[in-house]
């Protein structure tokens, strides 16, 4: 296991001490949900690329997932103390190269290629998280743009220009909160070099364009709701748009849908910073771009519980979806498959003591993130892990030494676990905390 060289989807690459790939990271690689065809991750895909058409918009689906910190961060903006970019957050194959940790990672470089008017890149992203039904390590996005050249409009007029893309757009119903003015000079300013009428004029043709996707997708869901209960009754859909921050767009906003109750967040977007266009040699060109999960879509569009499914090979979740990639009409919710029980395991211990020359710390004791011991439990658990929560925190009075307990859910989707499996996965977690982490059990 100390080799200093991993090969990944058939590329070669040399490991340092930046290193973190975990076993079951290595193995999701390459799956690549969003385009097998009938899995609901395409599906997904393919209705919100309904809405952004060929030719205008060029997809692209089949970016490597191995990019450099400069394209994952620096071609963005995100200055050199970003939380974004620990190494408990992100995975380093080495100290320059990355797991994309989102599709931007890939803007510059097909703003550079300046091959079309706009462009959709699908892909899976790979995050350091908590595990719970709605993270996953990896996940996919998509990534959306559209660009307008001062050169090829009429007398160079961008707002005009997009204001008549925006009239050739549809309208729609849906009710849409949107409080904040389209920029704010402290919360959401315009960026230097952008007229007003620029930016108003691009952030309605964004707008209005993710307004009409939210549309298309709830149109599907409405149609596999009623297509699963007939009686069922639709509340009116609601959409909110929030002024938001990214390093390589300003102004900035989040879209959320109001699902079952609670305010969901689905995208960020914004209106690209010039100076991306400018490094991507690109000076004359002003646009838009929007990032959105398609997970979080797809378990809107199919109300699929648990986003572990995504990642299941039972027939019983994926006969549920064949057929549908040729024929959306035939859409329908999915059925869960009934719960097997949870085995709940409680683990408790002691961080290493400040005093020891090995504990490392910064003065305070033993550091340990919690997104490394979610990484441990899962490269032993996988997905029969449901859930892992901290249940307790307790700081020695005296001593000072410090003591955690996490519970973890040990479930399966697809089966009955044994109370002596659950047991197994236990004893090895907690092996693999006094290992890896050096803790000292209660
Ligand atoms: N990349 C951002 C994220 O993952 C989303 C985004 C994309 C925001 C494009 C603005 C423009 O959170």
């Amino acid at each position: 296991s100390k080799s200093t060289s991993i090969s990944i989807d058939g590329k070669s690459y040399i490991k340092d001490t930046w290193h973190n790939l975990s076993p079951s990271i290595s193995s999701s690689i390459s799956q690549r949900l969003h385009i097998q065809k009938d899995h609901p991750i395409c599906i997904t895909r393919s209705i919100i690329e309904s809405r952004f058409p060929a030719p205008t918009y060029k997809y692209h689906n089949t970016f490597f997932p191995v990019v450099s910190t400069h394209q994952n961060f620096d071609s963005l903006g995100f200055p050199a103390d970003h939380p974004g970019r620990s190494k408990t957050d992100t995975y380093y194959v080495n100290e320059k190269t990355v797991l994309r940790t989102h599709t931007s990672a890939h803007q510059a470089d097909v703003f550079r290629a300046n091959e079309s008017e706009g462009f959709l890149i699908s892909a899976d992203v790979y995050r350091r998280d908590a595990i719970d039904r709605s993270h996953y390590p990896v996940f996919h996005q998509m990534e959306g743009a559209r660009m307008w050249d001062r050169r090829k409009v009429p007398n160079g007029d961008i707002a005009a220009a997009v204001w008549k893309d925006v009239e050739a757009l549809p309208k729609h119903e849906m009710k849409v909160e949107d409080p904040n003015p389209p920029t704010h000079p402290e919360r959401n300013p315009l960026q230097e070099g952008h007229s007003l009428e620029e930016a108003e004029a691009i952030a309605a043709h964004l707008k209005r364009s993710l307004e009409l996707m939210v549309v298309e997708i709830f149109s599907h869901a409405k149609k596999a709701a009623i297509a699963s209960s007939p009686d069922y009754v639709d509340e009116p859909l609601k959409v909110r748009w929030i002024e938001a921050y990214f390093p390589f767009t300003s102004p900035s906003w989040e879209l959320e849908i109001f699902w079952q109750g609670d305010w969901l967040e689905v995208l960020g977007c914004g209106v690209v910073k010039q100076d991306i266009m400018e490094k991507a040699g690109v000076p004359s060109q002003l646009g838009w771009a929007f990032g959105i999960g398609l997970e979080r879509m797809a378990m809107l569009l199919f109300e699929i519980p648990d986003i572990r499914l995504f990642w299941s090979k039972d027939e019983r979740f994926l006969s549920q979806f064949r057929g549908l990639s040729d024929n959306l009409e035939g859409l329908k919710r999915f059925v869960p498959f009934s719960k097997y029980p949870a085995c709940y395991k409680d683990v408790a211990f002691w961080l290493r003591s400040t005093s020891s020359a090995a504990g490392g710390g910064q003065g305070g004791g033993q550091d340990i993130h919690e997104n490394d011991i979610m990484e441990i439990v899962r490269d032993i658990g996988g997905d029969v892990v449901e859930d892992v929560i901290k249940v307790d925190e307790f700081t020695h009075p005296k001593t000072g030494r410090k003591s955690f307990c996490y519970r973890i859910n040990y479930r399966s989707l697809e089966r009955t676990l044994t109370n002596e499996e659950a047991n197994e996965f236990h004893e090895r977690v907690r092996e693999a905390l006094v290992e890896k982490l050096g803790v000292e059990l209660r």
